[in-house]
């Protein structure tokens, strides 16, 4: 494969670059949203190697280029493209099925025949950008057929494949009409990676039960078209974050400064509470406004003494199913700052926009309480940064079991979003926590946090690539 023009010998593959194009002549790129980009661009511009992904706008045509010490190869996507692959089958389908359908997912051919499609555009372009016997790392839902493509065109890759997403229970994954394709392409891959244990084990029992291959702890035995067999790993290696560079912006002038300048435009509130979501029904921030709103109606909080920022930054705004959140949430919002605000106090300080980590880390530092109240989410990368900026071992983190840092974050205050007399009894202890037990709890967050950065995930996830590179030779 050595014709190639520019090639590579690791390359990224994932639905978006991580930068958007904008029609904004001042600021042609942005930095693109989710946990994904957060957990691999520190990686990336480290690592000489090439990612290929889409420019986040539908119809942009552009060549290869270099941002930010990182390689990065576009790959082109039509409107109906962004309307059928990437709103209807990634993020209308297959969003709400593996979030254990919070919301209904639904099931159109037309949607499924363009993710077929667009996925193998994706293989094609990352066999172009890889060199002979490269490595070739490709992420998320969106490309769930990319590894058993990229195979088929180039054999002598190595490949991986990170779910950042829950994989869900068998009960629910057998709903999808495309189950079985869906199944094998994945097993394209050498490595198959997973956040939390029980979605590799989720994975491995819809594996035995739709294609009956055998599966041995974290084994998976694959046929092999021309006979014979090879062994998949499918196994969990959780995402972090780069701790380093959120305890330095904790440590910033500008940023502590800037949160001081926060709480006093607020009114200097005796405690503020953060939440901190991209505006997703799976994030459960109906169920935080509504035992907030009871706790303020109750009178157990009072409004000139607690403040809610609730940073909803905006998702996928023509799905259906987002534009219906964002009306009751904005709804809720407004109800519940209605009957309870003073000329001088809020109740919820509402932001439906995105904001540079320099101001981001500010918040973290403000909030007293952290709310993470998702209903179902893969890791929930917001929960380990809120963490590793309380640089003073203060703050509280109010944590869903439901979200995969649960898996390691013990020493948040757990809650069920469900109950939502649980969750504002839980918000109460969480406002009234001694500052010696915060301390307590905190210092074991932060350690859990630090010793196992994203860098130790990139690396675990690529030892056990090469450890398959290994067993190939
Ligand atoms: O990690 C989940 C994820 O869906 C990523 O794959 C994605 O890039 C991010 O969240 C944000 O979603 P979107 O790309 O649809 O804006």
């Amino acid at each position: 494969m050595t014709d190639h023009a520019a090639v590579s010998d690791f390359v990224v593959v994932s639905n978006r670059l991580p930068v958007d194009r904008t029609d904004d002549p001042e600021e042609p790129w942005r930095r693109s949203p989710g946990g994904l980009v957060t957990a691999l661009a520190p990686f990336m511009r480290r690592t000489d190697g090439a990612w290929v992904g889409w420019p986040g706008q539908a119809g942009v045509e552009l060549d290869p280029f270099e941002t930010d010490g990182m390689q990065l190869v576009p790959v082109t996507l039509s409107a109906e493209d962004v309307e059928l692959y990437y709103e209807g089958f990634s993020n209308d389908t297959i969003w709400p099925l593996y979030h254990d359908v919070i919301s209904p997912p639904r099931y159109r051919r037309e949607w499924w025949q363009a993710y077929v499609r667009v996925n193998r555009r994706f293989a094609e372009a990352a066999a172009a950008a890889a060199a002979d016997g490269a490595t070739v790392w490709v992420h998320d839902y969106q490309l769930q057929l990319v590894p058993k493509l990229l195979r088929e065109l180039r054999p002598d890759l190595v490949i991986g494949y990170f779910h950042h997403i829950p994989f869900p229970a068998y009960g629910l994954y057998s709903q999808l009409p495309w189950r079985r394709q869906v199944l094998e392409g994945l097993l394209g891959a050498d490595v198959i990676g997973f956040q939390r244990v029980a979605d590799a084990s989720n994975f491995a029992r819809s594996v035995r039960r739709q294609l009956r291959y055998d599966t041995k702890a974290t084994g998976i035995t694959v046929p092999q078209p021309g006979g014979g067999e090879r062994l998949a790993l499918a196994k969990a290696f959780p995402i972090s974050i780069d701790v380093d560079d959120y305890v330095q912006l904790a440590h910033s002038p500008a940023v502590r400064a800037r949160a001081a300048e926060i709480r006093e435009s607020l009114g200097n509130p005796k405690k503020v509470l953060l939440g901190v979501d991209r505006l997703d029904y799976t994030k459960g921030i109906g169920h935080r406004l509504k035992a907030f709103g009871e706790l303020l109606d109750d009178g157990r909080l009072d409004v000139e003494d607690v403040t809610l920022i609730q940073v909803a930054s905006p998702s996928r705004e023509r799905v259906d199913a987002y534009m219906q959140l964002r009306d009751e949430v904005e709804l809720a919002v407004g109800r519940i700052n209605g009957s309870v605000d003073t000329v001088g106090h809020t109740a919820i300080r509402y932001l439906h926009q995105s904001f540079p980590r320099e101001e981001m880390v500010a918040l973290y530092l403000v909030a007293d309480v952290m709310l993470v109240t998702a209903l179902r989410d893969g890791m929930n990368l917001v929960a380990k940064e809120y963490v590793a900026s309380r640089i003073d071992n203060r703050g509280v983190l109010v944590l869903s079991e439901f979200a995969g840092a649960a898996d390691e974050l013990g020493s948040a205050i757990r809650i069920n979003p469900h109950d939502i007399d649980a969750l504002k009894d839980e918000i109460v202890r969480a406002i009234e926590m001694t500052p010696a037990e915060q301390g307590r709890r905190m210092r074991a967050l932060r350690r859990r946090v630090s010793d196992h950065t994203v860098d130790d995930w990139s690396r675990d996830f690529l030892a056990a690539l090469d450890a398959a590179r290994q067993a190939r030779s």
